[in-house]
């Protein structure tokens, strides 16, 4: 392998590495110039994602353009979905648009995926960046947590007021249960296809659990994601839990069986490292928006993180997925300014 390769699957085991290892979530997008080339030319988001050359390609230009310690395989989290039968587009300016799940004859079509059959290009792309990348860096895998996947479930795309979900929670337990079953099952199925196939860590995104009070989560999204956990424990790769305002649930995420908490930039490393008493790696936690400041601004904020940081079981990242618009020239710079004020150290036990 070459050298600094397997620092990032080192700092999600809490060892020593030699500098703080990055990577960028959604680092493959629109941010990219090389990115709406090959998208153009794929037709549709839905063409990239499930054309492997393609996909493998989109996924590796971060890794020479930004020079990150991690690759994170081209995919999306709806994509399951469409798996268990639920139509699925992309609209323009709009984003996605599922036939949302509204009652129990839509429950009980929904059907778990067997992945050698429904996402077969998944397992195909994963082994063509492995060999593409030949151990420069590690490839993570990823899928949406149940809670997530159930919000567009009964939404049917994005939403701001989380009415339908938080509908079927609080007045139809026993159909919103089924339904986390069901994504519950197809997650572990579909992650245990992408540790098969070769991603060597795996990122569970939780986005919109945030939008739940700390009880909620606790008895509504959580023992979902514990399950999830403990389906995968005995593949032995570094599983990460990421939600999108974490801050009142961090305890309970430490105990979710995830090895890395990633964590947003509400809440400061210092805090949450205090908070989850050592027990996982953090990911984090600068805020996407520090991109668009000056140079010397964005400087400031990264050694603000770096500061905030345990000494060993860091993983630099953003706290939120990169924006569409963001300077190509500052994700780069980033990169650049943690490695070299990153560090390295014992584990602090
Ligand atoms: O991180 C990576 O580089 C890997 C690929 C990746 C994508 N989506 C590609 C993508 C990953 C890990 C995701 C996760 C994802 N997808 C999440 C969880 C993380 C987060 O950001 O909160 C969510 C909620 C989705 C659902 C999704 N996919 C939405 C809401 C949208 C439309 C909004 C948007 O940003 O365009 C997408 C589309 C999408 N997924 C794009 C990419 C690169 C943009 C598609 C394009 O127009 O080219």
């Amino acid at each position: 392998m070459a050298e600094g390769s397997d620092r990032f699957l080192r700092a999600c085991r809490r060892q020593r590495v030699d500098t703080t290892p990055v990577w960028i979530m959604r680092q493959a997008g629109r941010y990219l110039p090389q990115y709406r080339e090959v998208r153009r030319n794929a037709g549709s988001f839905l063409a990239l994602c499930k054309t492997p050359e393609l996909a493998c390609r989109v996924t590796l230009q971060p890794i020479d353009l930004l020079g990150v310690d991690a690759a994170i395989l081209f995919s999306d989290i709806l994509i399951p979905l469409q798996a268990m039968g639920m139509s699925l587009d992309f609209v323009e300016g709009e984003g996605p648009v599922l036939d949302r799940v509204r009652d129990t004859a839509d429950l009980n079509r929904l059907r778990i995926p067997v992945p050698e059959e429904e996402l077969p290009f998944v397992a195909e792309a994963v082994s063509l960046i492995r060999r593409e990348l030949s151990g420069k860096v590690p490839l993570i895998g990823f899928c949406g947590a149940p809670f997530t996947l159930a919000c567009y479930a009964l939404e049917g795309g994005g939403t701001k007021d989380f009415k339908r979900i938080l509908g079927w929670l609080y007045g139809n337990p026993e159909g919103y249960g089924r339904l986390m079953d069901l994504l519950c099952e197809t997650v572990i199925v579909s992650l245990r296809a992408q540790v098969a196939a070769g991603v060597q860590a795996v990122q569970l995104f939780d986005t919109w659990a945030g939008v739940l009070s700390r009880r909620l989560y606790r008895d509504h999204a959580l023992p979902w994601v514990r399950k999830v956990f403990a389906g995968l424990r005995d593949l032995e790769v570094p599983l990460i839990l990421y939600v999108n305002g974490c801050a009142p649930f961090l305890e309970d995420m430490a105990g979710s069986g995830a090895d890395v908490l990633s964590v947003d930039w509400r809440v400061s490393l210092a805090e949450a490292q205090e908070r989850t008493r050592g027990r996982v790696a953090l990911q984090g936690n600068l805020d996407p928006r520090a991109l668009y400041a000056p140079a010397s601004a964005l400087r400031r904020e990264i050694l603000a993180v770096l500061a905030e940081a345990p000494a060993s079981g860091h993983i630099f990242n953003l706290g939120h997925g990169v924006l569409p618009d963001t300077p190509v020239e500052a994700v780069q710079a980033l990169v650049e300014t943690v490695h070299e004020a990153g560090r390295g150290g014992d584990l602090r036990l």
